[in-house]
């Protein structure tokens, strides 16, 4: 390999680890990838164990170096958000991690909301959410006292793998955001809220922005991996931070939609904008500075990979069960599925909301079932896209990417949908090229929004079908009442799953 630089980009999804090789021009010259296992060991529940984020992330580490011969320049980290691991003195997680689905925290939600007064919104631009690792604190304290007592510092999912790899604590502002313990506006632990809720600064990491280069690898893990000692390793960004940097996203006016396990739509602001209904997050963005706003589908893909989970047949693939949608016309024939299988973050921030397939005919057939998913995900994501825009935020293109583009025909359904063009990337796994992005800018010293619009180039283009677009119309107008009509049975539903004789 000759004397150009070279980056590695390393995603800690929540379906496995992903991992690129990027030369300095943003060509992508080795893909790697592991998956690991999801645990919901009870209704709301959803845990991964770290130890698989680690094993997962060396053998793409070791895939990369190879690939690599050793010239690696840098690397940057982005991965799930809120996931919570609480570790020990001697660096040994004392529990699961607690992910960015799991709803088990309503109640701590509530008393972050009367322990901080109300003013939590104030100090860290967010209400409490279920997702956000502050109530997962609360409850691990609440629920496991003496093992709480054990804890020398709390991390993020990517930031457990820099402990791995470097030894140090450090998170950077984008993931911190997603704590609750953040005061966004100023970049900094928020001491009200930590004073509030009880919570000693001391373990949390330190902080940094997401391109500063913050820690090295350690001879030990350099050793193991590959990867030269000392090889700097930057703030890195929170999965959707990364991925709107990776999509493209470095002024304001462009919004990101990623469609993966989750679906995010994104967009930067210059300074700090708060939603009022309370359905996008306010957070940092991953160029300096600057802010976001972001709302998450908490099943979007995932949907789909629930689908084939319990569904699918024969091992089944994705394009299989793209396939069978393609047969069925728009709009499913009357068929409609509400996608809140892990609960819904935005816009309705119900922990209890419920998935459904509304509207079965005896004429349905499976792969009615799997377009209307589709489809259902989709409906989510204009929900999302409604909530920016009645911010008045101008949006002047929206870009596309996450494994949901890897297959036009779903993007060409958002399309249809939002009644937008999209443009795709050429670069599907945004999330770890835009990890890759930062650790090029950090090194390098190129600012990221000169690096983004370097590396960034849409594969093509997508216009809506102004004709489907009809029909998904009306079909949205349907989709977007369900949810109030059928909250009340969801909840109902909710008390009755915790029922057992
Ligand atoms: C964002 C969120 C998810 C996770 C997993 O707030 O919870 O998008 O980051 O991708």
């Amino acid at each position: 390999m000759n004397s150009t630089r070279h980056y590695i980009g390393l995603d800690v999804g929540t379906s496995g680890i992903k991992g690129l090789l990027v030369d300095e021009s943003g060509t992508v010259v080795r893909e790697a990838s592991s998956a690991y296992p999801l645990f919901t060991p009870n209704p709301g529940w959803v845990e991964q164990n770290p130890e698989d984020w680690w094993k997962a992330a060396r053998k793409v580490l070791g895939t990369l170096s190879r690939a690599a011969r050793g010239n690696i320049s840098g690397i940057g980290l982005s991965g799930q958000m809120h996931g919570t691991v609480f570790l020990d003195s001697s660096g040994k997680p004392l529990y699961p991690a607690i992910l960015w689905n799991d709803q088990r925290t309503i109640q701590e939600c509530e008393e972050i909301l009367q322990r901080t007064e109300g003013r939590i919104r104030e100090w860290t631009c967010n209400p409490p959410r279920t997702a956000f690792s502050a109530s997962k604190i609360l409850w691990f304290r609440k629920h496991h006292p003496q093992l709480y007592g054990q804890i020398s510092k709390v991390l993020l999912p990517k930031d457990f793998i820099r402990f791995c790899l470097s030894k140090t604590f450090v998170t950077d502002v984008t993931d911190a955001s997603g704590t609750n313990l953040l005061d966004v506006r100023n970049r900094t632990w928020s001491k009200e809220t930590l004073r509030s809720l009880d919570i000693p600064e001391s373990i949390l990491c330190d902080l940094a922005e997401s391109p500063d280069v913050c820690s090295y690898v350690s001879k030990e893990a350099a050793r193991g991996l590959g990867i030269p000692e000392h090889t700097p390793i930057v703030g890195g960004a929170a999965d959707q931070a990364a991925s709107a940097i990776g999509n493209g996203v470095c002024s304001p006016g462009t919004l990101s939609v990623t469609l993966g396990s989750s679906g995010v739509l994104y967009v930067q602001t210059e300074g700090v904008i708060i939603d009022p209904t309370e359905a996008l997050h306010t957070f940092c963005h991953s160029v300096p500075r600057t802010y976001q706003l972001m709302g998450g589908v908490l099943s979007a893909a995932g949907s789909l990979h629930w689908f084939r989970r319990t569904l699918g047949r024969n091992r089944e693939s994705f394009s299989q069960l793209l396939e069978q949608a393609k047969q069925v016309p728009p709009g499913s024939e009357g068929l409609l599925f509400l996608p809140y299988l892990t609960g819904e973050r935005s816009p309705y921030n119900d922990p209890l909301a419920r998935g459904c397939w509304f509207g079965l005919t005896i004429r349905h057939t499976r792969a009615h079932l799997i377009r209307a998913l589709l489809e259902g995900v989709s409906y989510a994501l204009h929900d999302l896209l409604n909530s920016v825009k009645a911010l008045h935020i101008p949006i002047k293109r929206i870009h596309f990417a996450g494994g949901g583009a890897k297959d036009e025909f779903w993007a060409q359904m958002v399309s249809d949908v939002f009644g937008e063009p999209l443009y795709i990337s050429t670069v599907k796994d945004s999330s770890a090229y835009g990890a890759a992005m930062l650790a090029a800018s950090g090194v390098s010293g190129i600012s990221l929004p000169a690096i983004s619009s370097a590396w960034w180039a849409p594969e093509k283009q997508l216009t809506p079908n102004l004709k489907i677009r009809a029909v998904y119309t009306e079909g949205y107008q349907v989709y977007h009442e369900m949810y109030k009509g059928t909250s009340k049975f969801m909840h109902q539903l909710a008390a009755l799953e915790g029922q057992i004789p």
